[in-house]
């Protein structure tokens, strides 16, 4: 199926306090937003992909990445998360008819992760990377203190890529109003609330979220090992 794919890397990237946007930073000699433009790429289905980054850093992103034909435009981001992908989803052509959204935090993404999500929209209309929770979950109270220990029976931690057919994406953003868009963490979540079913799929391997310092390291690690060759 044509697939279109949005890399929203418009976040500040504070956390990791690098002094320059998240997306920017390098990881095995490659700025992190690189990592997933090459997976896109090598991935079966993917025929376009759109780059969300800092509002005016247009011309950065572009020097950052280089050149990759298959990069259909690179679009200012908005002030929150959603709103980045929905810039990017509009700047998407008109003619895929499947959506796969994705944090440029997550550069450990494979071409096969990619492909064994957009085949099993053959059998749904949303299907997301996650994994089962592995620690055991505590409630902390005002203090830093644990108020509770949560059951984590059924509990999955939600990643990227998620991939949606065009048109549902496309309906669910479409009918979301601004206190969403600022609220809403992910997709899935927004389409969840309509009534869309959302399938997850366990990628098997590690697909962190690059937030500190610490796992800028690790994913230096895995990557520069070759595990993406
Ligand atoms: O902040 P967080 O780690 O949840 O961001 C997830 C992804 O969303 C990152 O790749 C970040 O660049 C992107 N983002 C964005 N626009 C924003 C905020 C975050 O594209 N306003």
């Amino acid at each position: 199926m044509r697939t279109g794919a949005v890399i929203v890397a418009a976040g500040s990237g504070d956390r990791l306090g690098a002094g320059v946007p998240k997306a920017f930073v390098r990881a095995a000699g490659l700025p992190l937003v690189t990592w997933s433009v090459r997976a896109f790429e090598d991935a079966r289905d993917v025929t376009a992909i759109v780059i969300v980054c800092p509002p005016g850093q247009e011309r950065e992103m572009s020097a950052a990445i280089g050149t990759h034909g298959m990069v259909h435009a690179i679009v200012p981001g908005g002030s929150s998360r959603q709103r980045s992908v929905a810039a990017g989803i509009a700047a998407l052509p008109h003619d895929v008819g499947a959506i796969l959204v994705h944090d440029a935090a997550r550069p450990l993404i494979t071409p096969g992760l990619v492909g064994r999500l957009v085949s099993r929209l053959r059998l749904h209309d949303a299907i997301i990377a996650a994994a089962p929770v592995a620690d055991t979950l505590k409630r902390a109270d005002a203090q830093g203190n644990v108020d509770a220990t949560v059951d984590r029976a059924g509990l999955w931690g939600a990643q990227t890529p998620q991939v949606f057919r065009a048109h549902v994406i496309r309906s669910v953003f479409a009918t979301a109003d601004d206190a969403e868009l600022d609220s809403a963490t992910d997709c899935a979540g927004m389409a969840e609330r309509r009534g869309i079913g959302v399938a997850m799929l366990d990628p098997g391997a590690p697909n962190m979220k690059v937030t500190t310092q610490a796992d800028l390291r690790l994913v230096e690690v895995l990557l520069g090992s070759g595990r993406i060759a």
